[in-house]
């Protein structure tokens, strides 16, 4: 589902240059909940956004679902953008639209109708659990809403893929809990292959089916995660 074949990313400022990503091969099956573990500085959301194509790397290639990210342009680029949803530690909610208006986002970026648009949204509320916030402003929400109304923004292009950097960080043990439990529930039931960075090893074993581990950029190994009898 998403193949990186030696991918390396260089950043370049005043007191030089940093290698932040260097010959990363990974690749994740359909299906998978994968973690990617490691100190803060490894790499991880770098990784990420290059599998969103947010960030180009300097060498490698990254397909995702079966399409060579970095030789799309224009539309295709565009289509391909919207099979990946990401979600963010603090959400990246805008705060002066309401919920409604925040999952509406890339349904309106995706010139869908109206109707359709109305519908899809109340869908991926009902989905999250947030039906009854529709209306409500991002501000009056705890973390965990906050960051379940990011999932139904990720979710409401229907994406194969949710990229999830450090979803659960800002979150206390419980919330942690809850969101994990969606993030679950949108794996199983969407069929929606899953990336979670993160810097708990608690997260990796409550959900993960197998684990990447970052150190200095490098992937140093990938290894399966074990299966949670209880869930
Ligand atoms: N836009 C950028 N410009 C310059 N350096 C960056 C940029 N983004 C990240 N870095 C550096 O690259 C390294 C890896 O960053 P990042 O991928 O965010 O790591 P992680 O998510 O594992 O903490 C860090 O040392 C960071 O300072
Ligand atoms: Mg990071």
């Amino acid at each position: 589902m998403i193949k990186l074949h030696g991918v390396s990313k260089q950043y370049h400022s005043s007191g030089g240059s940093f290698q932040a990503v260097q010959d990363v091969t990974l690749d994740i099956q359909k299906g998978e909940i994968h973690g990617i573990i490691g100190m803060s500085g490894a790499g991880k959301s770098t990784l990420l956004r290059i599998m969103n194509v947010l960030e180009k790397p300097d060498q490698g290639s990254v397909e995702v679902d079966g399409r060579e990210l970095n030789r799309l342009r224009g539309r295709a680029l565009r289509e391909a953008r919207r099979s990946i949803g990401m979600i963010f530690q603090h959400y990246n909610l805008v705060y002066n639209r309401t919920v409604s208006g925040n999952v509406a986002i890339p349904l309106e970026l995706a010139k869908a109708a109206r109707t359709e648009r109305n519908e899809r949204v109340l869908e991926v509320l009902k989905f999250v659990g947030l039906l009854d916030k529709a209306d409500q402003y991002p501000a009056r929400l705890s973390g965990g809403q906050k960051q379940r109304v990011a999932i139904a923004r990720a979710l409401a292009s229907r994406p194969s893929v949710l990229l999830c950097d450090e979803p659960t960080s800002a979150l206390d043990p419980q919330t942690t809990g809850e969101i994990l439990e969606v993030l679950r529930h949108v794996n199983r039931s969407l069929g929606v292959t899953i990336v979670i960075v993160t810097h708990d090893m608690d997260v990796v074993n409550r959900i993960c089916t197998r684990v990447s581990v970052m150190e200095n950029g490098r992937l140093i190994s990938t290894q399966p995660v074990e299966v949670k009898p209880n869930e």
